[in-house]
């Protein structure tokens, strides 16, 4: 059986996330990695776990999460299943966990499907990638929360080191297929 990691991403940082926890998981396990925004089918039958990465952009994952995960809540809930936002709040030590950050929490009380483990990580902060309006507005944010608001700079906030320690828990579930 393989692995699925899914993910929701706009500017690459939880793509990279996920290939990151795609790399760790594959000397046990093969792993398929796929954007979850561009699903037309999926042979469920492949793969007993399935892990959901997703970025929040102007407080809000990408309405296809919400929409994927009622569409195939039987599907994930059977599986062994894990999810993972990506922000930039979560840069703050107070809030980058399932309970401290609002967007997860939220996402957690709205889904119907419930994941096994979670786990929130800081994003990127690519100020000279962005177009000029969300360079204005993310600037304007980071002033307003104590951030870098050098729009020359490119800050990675995300601990790769949370990435792999949680992708390991995530290896070490145990499967639910008999
Ligand atoms: C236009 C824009 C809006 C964003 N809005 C938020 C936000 O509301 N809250 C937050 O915590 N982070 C916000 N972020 C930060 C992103 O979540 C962060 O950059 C993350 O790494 C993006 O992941 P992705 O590259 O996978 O899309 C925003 C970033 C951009 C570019």
């Amino acid at each position: 059986m393989k692995a699925l990691i899914l993910f929701s991403s706009r500017d690459g940082q939880t793509r990279e996330i996920a290939a990151r926890i795609a790399q760790t998981l594959t000397p046990q396990q093969v792993c398929d990695v796929l954007d979850l925004t561009a699903i037309k089918h999926l042979e469920w039958d492949q793969y007993d776990r399935v892990l959901i990465g997703a970025s929040i952009r102007y407080g809000h994952f990408h309405p296809a999460l919400m929409k994927f995960v009622t569409q195939y809540q039987a599907q994930l809930q059977q599986r062994v299943s894990g999810f993972f936002s990506v922000n930039l709040t979560a840069r703050k030590a107070d809030k980058c966990t399932p309970e401290t950050n609002a967007y997860t929490r939220k996402f957690l009380a709205e889904s119907p499907w419930q994941p096994d483990c979670c786990a929130v990580f800081a994003g990127a902060l690519r100020y000279p990638r962005y177009r000029w309006f969300d360079r204005i507005m993310i600037q304007l944010i980071m002033r307003m929360t104590g951030g870098e608001t050098d729009t020359s700079k490119e800050v990675e906030y995300t601990d790769w080191n949370k990435v792999a320690v949680f992708a390991a828990d995530f290896a070490r579930l145990p499967s639910k297929s008999s």
